[in-house]
C-alpha cells in the first residue's frame, strides 16, 4: 500500500551542540514558508531536547529522544526515561536502533520494555529492525528481521500511534543501500508480520540507512515505504529539507 503522508525523521546520534539548532530552526523557518503534507521530526541527543522543543515551538518540526530507560526514575545512573523525554518536549523517541542493539547488547525484549515505557510516557515509539550483511548474505535477512519485529513489538502497540523503521546494519553510514527490490520485499514482510501480530495495517514503515537527497526519491517511492529514519544528512537543515520535498 502506498501512503501518501510520509514521515520523514532525522536522527542526529552522539551530534550536536547548541549552536548546531540553527540547522534545526532553519528546517522549521522553511517549512513555514513552504509547508510540506509530510510528517517530520527530529530526534536530537539528550541533552539538546529541552532547548530544541523550545526553539522549535509552533512549528512543524516534531522533537524526538534516541532512546530511552525502561524504568520511569530509579537508581540507573546516566539514563534518562521516557517521562523524561516527555517532559523536556518531545513526543517521539527511537527505541532499538541498531547502535544501541549491537554496542549497549539490547535484546528484542528490552527493546519491547522500552516500547512499553514510551507509551506509558505519552510518546510515539520509531522502532528500529535491520539485518547484519552476514545475515543477509546467509539469506537470513527476512527471517531476522521479521523476528525482531515479533520479539521487539508488544502487544500494548495495538492501535497506538508507532512507526517501524527498517534500517539494514549494512546500510547504516556506509553510502550503500538495498536495491529497490530488497527494500520492497523487505517492508512487505515487515507489514504482514506488523497485520498478523498487532493488526496495524497503517502502521508507517520507515527505510533507514544512507538515506540521501539523491536517492531519497526513488527510495521514498517504493511501495510499503512510508517514510525514511535519516542519519548524517539529517545534520545540515538543506539536506534534509531536500530528503522531505522528495517525499
Ligand atoms: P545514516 O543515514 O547516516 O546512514 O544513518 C541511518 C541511521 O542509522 C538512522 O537512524
Amino acid at each position: 500500500m502506498k501512503q501518501s503522508v510520509k514521515m520523514i525523521v532525522g536522527n542526529w546520534k552522539m551530534n550536536g551542540l547548541a549552536a548546531d539548532l540553527a540547522q534545526a530552526e532553519a528546517v522549521k523557518t522553511a517549512l513555514a514558508e513552504a509547508p510540506t503534507a509530510n510528517r517530520v521530526g527530529l530526534c536530537f541527543p539528550a541533552t539538546l531536547i529541552a532547548q530544541a522543543a523550545w526553539r522549535l515551538k509552533g512549528g512543524a518540526v516534531e522533537v524526538g529522544g534516541q532512546d530511552c530507560h525502561a524504568a520511569a526514575s530509579g537508581a540507573f545512573t546516566g539514563s534518562v526515561s521516557a517521562k523524561m523525554l516527555k517532559d523536556a518536549g518531545a513526543s517521539l523517541v527511537i527505541v532499538g536502533h541498531s547502535e544501541r542493539r549491537a554496542g549497549f547488547g539490547e535484546t528484542d525484549a528490552d527493546v519491547a520494555a522500552k516500547v512499553e515505557a514510551a507509551l506509558r510516557a505519552g510518546l510515539e515509539p520509531i522502532v528500529c529492525v535491520g539485518e547484519t550483511l552476514e545475515e543477509r548474505d546467509a539469506g537470513r535477512a527476512v527471517e531476522v528481521v521479521t523476528g525482531q519485529v515479533a520479539g521487539s513489538l508488544p502487544e500494548a502497540l495495538r492501535g497506538q500511534a508507532f512507526a517501524v523503521a527498517y534500517e539494514p546494519v549494512w546500510a547504516i553510514g556506509t553510502g550503500r543501500t538495498p536495491t529497490v527490490h530488497q527494500v520492497a520485499e523487505m517492508h512487505a514482510a515487515i507489514r504482514r508480520a506488523l497485520v498478523d501480530r498487532l493488526g496495524a495495517a497503517t502502521t508507517p514503515i520507515l527505510y533507514g540507512g544512507s538515506v540521501n537527497p539523491k536517492n531519497a526519491a526513488e527510495l521514498l517511492a517504493v511501495d510499503e515505504v512510508g517514510g525514511a529514519l535519516v542519519g548524517g544528512a539529517s545534520l545540515k537543515a538543506d539536506d534534509f529539507l531536500a530528503i522531505v520535498r522528495a517525499a
